[in-house]
């Protein structure tokens, strides 16, 4: 049975990290801070506001919320976009998404500051991580290298599968993978014979956005295997991509939902807003 990598206690540590960091900027006068945006009431995306706003309290980051309605329109959002990026105050700028359709999120993330832009969206960031050199690392992707690394599995020379190609999650975290000499292969939906893929994975990343999607049969024996997932199951209990309780039984580590990515995606956006108040501030390159 697989040993259950534990998302909470990870991002604890990062956070501990975060905060003693954030207490010695402190005494130099120095106080990171993120702006968040939100704009309508999708819930979802409420909830997460919220836990970004506790978890910039924890660290003891100044924090700003931009709640506006639904009926914003682009013009607005971008002149409060500009706006931030000419604040001190501001080290990282974050525009929750998704945007309500009349909005262009591509127009506002261009708009960011790259030197503010903490969610490493901005085509400037994406260009800098695809090279190799870069001060901010997605939060998903980033948080997940972590997650392996905490396992002590070394990834140099194994062959790492990742399931989905978005830009947030499947793209960078392929990426980050190779970085550390993983032999990678992105799939997708439109990817033939699948499971012949995901069987010979060392390292297999789920990001589809279906409940329960890898099955056992789609997993090799001793895999370490993070599920991005977070999804409703049929009695509407949250759950992974990952059919967790017949794959843990095969593979060597995985991560939970709830409390495997979830938690480490936020703890790595304090790490990138604590970058970007060091950048700012000419403590960092
Ligand atoms: N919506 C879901 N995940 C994210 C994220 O990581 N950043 C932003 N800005 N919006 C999101």
């Amino acid at each position: 049975m697989a040993q259950i990598i534990d998302g909470k206690a990870v991002s604890k540590q990062v956070r501990e990290k975060v905060a003693a960091e954030t207490a010695a900027l402190k005494e130099k006068g120095i106080t990171p801070g993120l702006a968040v945006i939100i704009v309508g009431d999708d819930p979802a995306s409420q909830v997460y506001v919220r836990n970004k706003e506790k978890a910039c309290d924890e660290v003891g980051f100044y924090s700003e919320k931009f709640a506006l309605p639904a009926s914003t329109t682009q013009q607005e959002l971008n002149e409060l976009v500009m706006k931030l990026n000419k604040r001190d105050k501001i080290s990282g700028i974050l525009c929750q998404l998704p945007l309500p359709s009349h909005l262009d999120d591509k127009e506002v993330i261009n708009l960011i500051d790259p030197k503010k832009d903490v969610d490493a969206f901005h085509p400037v960031n994406v260009g800098e991580i695809m090279i190799g050199d870069y001060n901010f690392l997605p939060c998903t992707p980033a948080g997940i290298m972590e997650l392996i690394h905490s396992t002590g599995v070394d990834i140099c020379s194994k062959k790492a599968v990742v399931i989905g190609r978005s830009n947030i999650v499947g793209k960078p975290m392929a990426m980050l993978l190779l970085h550390e000499n993983a032999t990678v292969e992105i799939t997708h939906s439109k990817t033939k014979d699948l499971k012949s893929i995901t069987s010979q994975a060392d390292i297999l990343v789920a990001a589809i956005g279906k409940a329960k999607f890898v099955t056992a049969d789609m997993v090799k024996d001793g895999a370490v295997v993070i599920d991005v997932g977070m999804n409703r199951d049929e009695n509407g209990k949250l759950c992974g991509d990952v059919d967790f309780e017949n794959v843990k039984e095969k593979c060597s580590y995985i991560t939970p939902v709830p409390g495997g990515v979830g938690p480490m995606t936020i703890s790595m956006l304090m790490k990138n807003t604590l970058t970007a108040a060091k950048i700012q501030n000419g403590l960092m390159k």
